[in-house]
């Protein structure tokens, strides 16, 4: 049997009231109809989806996905639909129609739904809700057979107390489902071609509708406004904290932790609550990572230790490294074993050598850090002259004193000490002790100012 899948993606979206097509919303850090795609990839190379509203903003934004984009202008309909979709999918395929913004639907349970719409058969996705309103629903006949779905707004008072609804999901041979296509009509309350009347074409022809019941509420559940997106949101990050802790993760609290991307954790590492995690980290063995952190695109070692209220963004940082609290570490950085990154201290795009510290208050840029360097507090490396960027060195073992400058292109060698409060313009040689500071002076017979009313009030006294 071979596979192709059309996801319907046209729509607007009104309810989500938002210039954004509505598939684009992120769930996780990613969009909607990126999570239906990947699971529709688990399936088939073949992935077919159709867009419409926002004009080409949804196929720009989704490029890299690599499927086949289809325009549907204007939209009639999902059945009119799903009908720009079908012309190069050949007769024999089985067709599966996916919604763009039914983002938890699970291979498995489409698995199930296909194996339901072969040997001529057609596969329809149903559940039952206990307030079903807003969704088509599936009447059956005395004998329990599905006999056709009817729409909310055509429904009637009786049909309406019907709880199986339609999930929109359904898997069927191409060849028959082009041919049921053509006879839709759109006399009904919306006045659009609706998919949903091909399953009372297919009772016509003889054709079986086999119901398949999805395992939880969660999987077919459509995002229509953005009270049901953070639902849904709360629901997906509770099974990745599940699966998480499963796995031997310790998580504070699971309900405050949130993974958009993918995390590979180590034994024994512990999660403090409020920790943000995006793209792809890799976390050692027995990291700590305090509460209220940020952690996007980051590998980090055994060992390390973050406190709370830090940002690590495209970093590597290496084992034993205590970093924070308070502490931002920008993209193009990398951390060697045992560093120290403390308060309110600033690095980009710089190296910095084993067992090195940077514990207060310090920007680091375009910078290389040899190893057991220590920098003091408000130490800072001028890497911009408004045009340029520049590069700062710093040898191993040679100590930055505070309030330092370090204007760049520059180069401190190994073991070299900078006295507090210098600002070091030129190459500072190996094991010397480099200064600049103005000489301090004392002015004697310098009176403090006085304020008016305070000299008014001692003349009233004498
Ligand atoms: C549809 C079903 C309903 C089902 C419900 C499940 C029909 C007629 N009704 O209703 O039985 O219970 O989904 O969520 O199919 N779309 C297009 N082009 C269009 C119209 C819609 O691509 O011309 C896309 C939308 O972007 C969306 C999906 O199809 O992803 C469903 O459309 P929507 O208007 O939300 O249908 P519902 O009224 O929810
Ligand atoms: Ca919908």
């Amino acid at each position: 049997m071979s596979l192709s899948v059309v996801i319907l993606a046209a729509g607007q979206g009104t309810r989500m009231c938002s210039s954004l097509p509505k598939v684009l919303h992120k769930l996780a850090g990613r969009t909607l109809l990126e999570h239906v795609t990947r699971t529709a990839r688990e399936l088939t190379q073949k992935v077919a989806v159709v867009y419409g509203y926002g004009g080409d903003v949804v196929p720009r934004a989704l490029a890299q996905l690599g499927v086949r984009w289809v325009e549907q202008t204007p939209q009639f309909g999902t059945g009119h639909a799903l009908l720009q979709a079908m012309p190069p999918i050949p007769d024999e395929d089985t067709v599966l129609v996916l919604y763009g913004d039914v983002p938890l639907i699970s291979a498995a349970t489409l698995s199930k739904l296909i194996a339901a719409s072969q040997h001529g058969n057609l596969g329809l996705l149903t559940v039952i809700l206990s307030d079903p309103s807003g969704y088509g629903r599936i009447v059956r006949d005395a004998q329990n057979k599905v006999m056709r779905i009817v729409e909310e707004k055509d429904a009637t008072a009786a049909e309406r107390e019907i709880g199986e609804i339609n999930t929109g999901m359904l898997a069927v041979n191409a060849k028959r489902m082009r041919g049921w296509l053509k006879e839709l009509k759109n006399s009904n309350a919306q006045r659009e071609y609706y998919l949903t009347d091909i399953i009372a074409l297919a009772v016509r022809d003889g054709v079986a509708v086999n119901t398949v019941f999805a395992e939880n509420e969660a999987e077919v559940m459509g995002v229509n406004t953005k009270v049901q997106l953070a639902g849904l949101e709360r629901h997906y990050q509770r099974m990745q904290a599940e699966r998480l802790m499963t796995q031997g993760v310790t998580l504070a609290d699971p309900a405050r932790f949130d993974l958009r991307g993918e995390l590979t954790a180590g034994s024994d590492v512990e999660i403090d609550a409020n920790v943000i995690i995006e793209g792809k980290v890799t976390l050692g063995e027995r990291v700590r990572i305090g509460p209220y952190n940020l952690l996007r695109n980051v590998n980090v070692g055994d060992d390390v230790n973050v406190q709370s209220h830090c940002v690590i963004e495209d970093a590597v940082i290496g084992r034993h490294c205590r970093i924070g609290p308070y502490a931002r570490i920008r993209p193009g950085t990398m951390l060697a074993e045992g560093a120290h990154i403390g308060n309110f201290v600033e690095i980009k795009k710089s190296t910095v050598g084993a067992h090195s510290k940077i514990n207060h208050l310090s920007y680091v840029g375009d910078t290389t850090v040899g190893r057991e360097v220590n920098i003091g507090a408000g130490a800072i490396t001028c890497n911009y002259d408004g045009v340029s960027k520049h590069q700062t060195v710093i040898g191993d073992g040679a100590f930055i004193g505070s309030g330092t400058q370090l204007v760049a292109p520059v180069k401190v060698g190994d073991g070299a000490v900078v006295g507090a409060g210098s600002t070091i313009t030129q190459d500072v040689p190996p094991d010397v002790l480099a200064l600049s500071r103005v000489k301090q002076s004392t002015v004697p017979g310098w009176k403090r100012p006085v304020k008016t009313e305070q000299r008014e009030k001692g003349k009233g006294k004498s």
